[in-house]
């Protein structure tokens, strides 16, 4: 036996194997792996405060791809902009049966292939040539910051996107400029996320939604006195 082979394979040291633990973390935090039954969970990419990152709850997502996919009528093209997890509730419940884009700035969720499309909204009307002007019957959009200038440049996409349907999920504050910007109305609707945050949120349509039909959270009923 020679000396190597008595020495055994080599080992890495602890030092070395924390690091190379790390970096596969840090691998599968950038490059997901998305292949499983599960690739379009509500979390399955996590959040990323950094990025402005808040999910909603999986029902809110749910109602607005459903909203989005009744205003889009059957065959519709539907764009979600920085609203990821509406088009992974459209692919997890409708799969191939909707045409549907995810506009992020995360590249984590190019994980998705040919539906994803790299967009940051400092640069609203650089957009990829496959994308045609106009050729969306909705875009449904969550801006990442409540500052009009944010709200401002990413309706400059929706503008460009959209055949004419809008849903826009923003803070409550931003109810004017919304307006103003993109002529759309708040909803009843009040969407939720997975976490507690400190501003109020709400839907905003220019047609004629479910969304503004009824109101997301039963009230309990009022006891009269006894
Ligand atoms: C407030 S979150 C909206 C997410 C939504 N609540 C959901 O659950 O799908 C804002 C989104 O904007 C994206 N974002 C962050 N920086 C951006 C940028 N510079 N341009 C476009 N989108 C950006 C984030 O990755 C995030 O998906």
């Amino acid at each position: 036996m020679s000396d190597s082979e008595e020495e055994g394979p080599p080992q890495l040291s602890s030092y070395a194997l924390a690091a190379l633990q790390e970096f596969y973390a840090e691998q599968q935090q950038h490059h997901p792996d998305l292949r499983g039954d599960d690739k379009y969970n509500i979390g399955i990419i996590e959040e990323n405060w950094q990025l402005s990152q808040f999910w909603y709850s999986p029902e809110t997502a749910l109602r607005l791809a459903e909203d989005a996919v009744a205003a889009a009528g059957e065959g519709g093209r539907i764009a979600c902009v920085s609203a990821p997890s509406v088009y992974q509730k459209l692919r997890e419940r409708h799969r191939d049966a909707v045409s549907v884009c995810i506009f992020e700035y995360d590249r984590r969720f190019a994980a998705y292939g040919e539906d994803f499309v790299y967009y940051d909204y400092k640069n609203p009307v650089d957009l990829p040539e496959r994308i045609a002007t106009h050729s969306f019957d909705i875009v449904v959009a969550d801006p990442p910051y409540l500052s009009e200038e944010c709200l401002r440049k990413m309706s400059e996409t929706i503008k460009l996107l959209t055949r004419g349907k809008i849903l826009l999920c923003t803070g409550a504050v931003m109810e004017e400029a919304a307006a103003k910007l993109l002529g759309v109305k708040m909803c009843k609707f009040i969407p939720e996320h997975t976490r507690t945050l400190g501003n109020e949120f709400r839907c905003f349509v220019n047609y004629d939604s479910g969304l503004d039909r009824d109101l997301s959270v039963q009230l309990p009923v009022q006891e009269g006195p006894k």
